[in-house]
């Protein structure tokens, strides 16, 4: 009697934390309010729906911007974006990790605006030890700023993968081992700016920003971050136990499957407009060596 009373008891405690513990994973599911912080901009930057929708606008004044409270140290993390729509020429909104200092490393998605109908540009560039020079364009094959659309960033060890709504757009593996510094021992924030550019970004300058159609105005939602938080000096991830490593943590070593290749050669071969790895005019003395890997172009 009493052994089954206290069995019922701990059943219920632990009854009782497993629920505590999944309400409070499903909060931290996607709440702008409590993963990130609006860090510029003097009120263009709003946190709507009770943490559901951010939004970052801009104007002949200024730009705006947030960031993550967490720093991560690998990661593989979803944001939905839906772009500035219109007539967007001039104007950039920047998504990326980036950490800090002169060596910092960074893993960024850009996306430049342009002339109503006329397609944006996904820039994407990987930073190593301060090192950037990897730049990778796209055109998307859906309208972006017609609907949210999922951009994501698989960030373990071996590889960084670029992903838009599922697909496969971009692999950069790790190639310490011919010498290319690869972004694993600075932990990084996600940062996102929207800001005019019109100085570079529309065909390199000779397209405007027109301001009559300011404010313009960029949407977030649904944050989702299956990530190793830095903190103090140590990361989430190691202070695990193994049992819970196992299914959450798969993406640490994950790697792209055949159909997942195929799929980003689809890209690749249809929607790439630049290829740093193909530019030998711009690298008279040899490509870069990390575009000697296998699939890294
Ligand atoms: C804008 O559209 C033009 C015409 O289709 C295209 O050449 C250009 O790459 C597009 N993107 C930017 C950012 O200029």
């Amino acid at each position: 009697m009493a052994s089954s009373s206290s069995f019922n008891l701990r059943n219920s405690v632990m009854l009782f934390l497993s629920i505590l513990a999944s309400s409070l994973m499903a909060a931290s599911a996607a709440n702008f309010y409590q993963d990130f912080d609006l860090t510029w901009g003097d009120g263009r930057a709003n946190i709507l729906n009770n943490g559901d929708l951010l939004t970052l606008s801009l104007d002949k004044a200024s730009g705006s911007g947030f960031q993550s409270k967490s720093e991560y140290l690998f990661g593989n993390i979803d944001m939905q974006l839906k772009l500035v729509p219109g007539n967007s020429a001039g104007t950039v909104t920047a998504y990326y990790l980036s950490s800090q200092g002169p060596t910092h490393d960074e893993i960024d998605f850009e996306f430049l605006g342009n002339l109503s109908g006329d397609p944006y540009i996904l820039h994407t560039n990987v930073f190593g030890q301060g090192k950037g020079n990897r730049e990778q364009q796209f055109y998307l094959w859906f309208d972006p700023t017609a609907d949210f659309h999922t951009y994501s960033l698989l960030w373990n060890p071996q590889r960084i993968i670029f992903s838009v709504d599922g697909t496969p757009i971009r692999e950069f593996k790790n190639s310490e081992s011919i010498g290319v510094p690869f972004p694993k021992n600075q932990p990084m924030r996600i940062y996102s700016s929207l800001w005019n550019a019109d100085d570079w970004a529309t065909r390199g300058g000779l397209v405007k920003t027109d301001w009559t159609h300011a404010p313009f105005t960029a949407s977030y939602r649904n944050f989702n971050a299956n990530a190793c938080v830095w903190s103090s000096g140590a990361s989430s991830c190691t202070s695990q136990s193994p049992s819970s490593t196992s299914d959450n943590n798969a993406w640490l070593s994950q790697e792209m499957d055949s159909t997942s290749q195929e799929r980003m050669k689809w890209v690749q071969k249809n929607y790439m407009i630049y290829n740093y790895c193909t530019d030998t005019k711009r690298f008279p003395q040899g490509l870069p060596p990390e575009c000697a890997n296998a699939n890294q172009s």
